[in-house]
């Protein structure tokens, strides 16, 4: 198994080009299923969930070509496995959004439950709820959820009773092929959904009210194909913004989304980052300085986002004073709380969703183990500035959602490197 090994200590300075974003290829490829004919992505990041996204739409008879560029070419034309099996969703849960696709163009879909998860039960009752709104039957059988319709789903008004990024994913991708209007309410209006909902425009369809709660879709007979760029990844720009400014250093990340990270960029500007921005890129300068505690909230978007909680705990381990960081999205999501300690930082629980950082002057390298996509980094950011070498096992969970990391962190000149077994 693969490990990383860090010796902190050094400012991060340098540039970046950032990846495609993965909450937007996974969804985007899963609704290649929807297309009459081929689409071709560029942007898609090298990752592992995207090959295992990849190798579930293959699974189901779709014809995938990727080049060098990771331009990928799907053709789903001839589906015959309308099922995605256990061994592919356990390992990644987004592989729930195929199940509103393969009802609507198919009729019908069979998915493995995602189950218990690391960071918190999970449960996927609202995309469920949804479906059945749009006229699927849909029953639950040996882990595995059945769904199914005759003819064409039906376009419905339908309200989630919580915000949910999957849910509302799924829901509408269901609702381009529906016949007639669908009127979602109480959706998620994080930018992967946009850019999900730009991409079938793009096909054909016909939706109103992207980025806000209130979807409107109007049911088109088919999709056609086409060709789309996935959006810069948010989280990967605003991890890579916390390990710079944690080490009290600089950084220029380029072909990125300002306006998607203003929650995070106005925390880090709370820190005493200085913050530049154009249209496609951003600065931060610390100029030498420690960063200061800032208490952090997460919330659907546009506050500030679960995926980069454990990055700014790690940073707030290592800041001037205390903060306070509470989670709202997700239960059991402090559990890079235990590995930090290990380095040295002081925090306290003080519940389940809730924790006190006191910030220290310094951390020392440990041996830690990763446990989950995000918590991972925040063992990288705390490495980074910790004194000595860190070794940090696991990092499969790292790999599943971060692009070529340590050449990314050798650009900025950190001393990281790999090893097996
Ligand atoms: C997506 C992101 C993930 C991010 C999360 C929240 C992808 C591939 N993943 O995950 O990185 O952390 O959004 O921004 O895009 N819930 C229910 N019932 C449901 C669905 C969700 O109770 O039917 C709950 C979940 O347990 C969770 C909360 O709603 O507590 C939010 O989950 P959701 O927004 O659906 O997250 P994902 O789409 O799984």
């Amino acid at each position: 198994m693969d490990k990383l090994i860090i010796t902190g200590g050094r400012r991060l300075d340098g540039t970046l080009r950032i990846s495609g974003a993965k909450n937007s290829a996974l969804p985007i490829l899963a609704g290649t299923l929807l297309a009459e004919d081929t689409v071709t992505l560029s942007g898609v990041p090298h990752l592992r969930d995207v090959t295992t996204m990849i190798g579930l739409l293959s699974a189901m008879g779709a014809d995938i070509v990727v080049d060098e560029k990771m331009r990928v070419q799907v053709s789903s034309s001839a589906l015959d496995q309308l099922e995605a099996p256990y061994e592919l969703v356990k390992t990644m849960r987004a592989s729930f959004v195929v199940f509103g696709p393969l009802l609507a163009r198919h009729g019908r879909a069979r998915v493995s439950l995602p189950g218990g998860c690391a960071i918190g039960a999970r449960p996927v009752d609202q995309h469920l709820k949804g479906l059945e709104a749009l006229g699927a039957t849909i029953s639950v059988e040996d882990g595995y959820v059945n769904g199914e319709v005759s003819g064409r789903l039906r376009g419905s008004d339908f309200e989630f009773d919580l915000v949910t990024v999957g849910g509302t994913q799924n829901l509408l991708m269901a609702a381009t092929l529906a016949q007639g209007t669908t009127r979602l309410r109480n959706c998620a209006c994080e930018p992967e959904i946009v850019d999900l909902g730009n991409f079938f425009i793009a096909m054909g369809a016909k939706i109103k009210g992207l980025g806000t709660p209130n979807i409107e879709v109007e049911g088109v007979e088919r999709l056609s194909g086409c060709s789309y760029e996935i959006m810069p990844d948010r989280v990967e720009t605003g991890t890579y913004l916390i390990a710079a400014a944690a080490s009290r250093g600089r950084v220029k990340l380029v072909r990125t989304d300002p306006q998607a990270l203003i929650a995070v960029i106005d925390k880090l500007i709370e820190s005493g980052a200085e913050i530049r921005c154009g249209e496609d890129w951003i600065e931060l300068d610390m100029h030498g300085k420690r960063p200061k505690a800032v208490d952090i909230d997460t919330a659907p978007y546009p506050g500030f986002p679960t995926d980069m909680q454990a990055q700014y705990l790690a940073m707030n381990a290592v800041a001037e004073g205390s903060s306070t960081v509470t989670e709202t999205i997700f239960e059991n999501r402090f559990m890079h709380v235990q590995e930090l300690s290990r380095l040295g930082a002081k925090i306290d629980l003080l519940g389940p969703s809730q924790v006190n950082v006191h910030g220290v002057s310094r951390l020392t390298g440990a041996p830690v183990m990763a446990t989950d996509l995000r918590a991972s980094f925040s063992l990288v950011v705390a490495a980074l500035v910790a004194q000595g070498e860190t070794r940090i096992d696991r990092i499969y969970h790292i790999d599943r959602g971060y692009e070529t990391i340590e050449e990314k962190l050798r650009q900025l000149g950190a001393d990281v490197r790999r090893v097996s077994g």
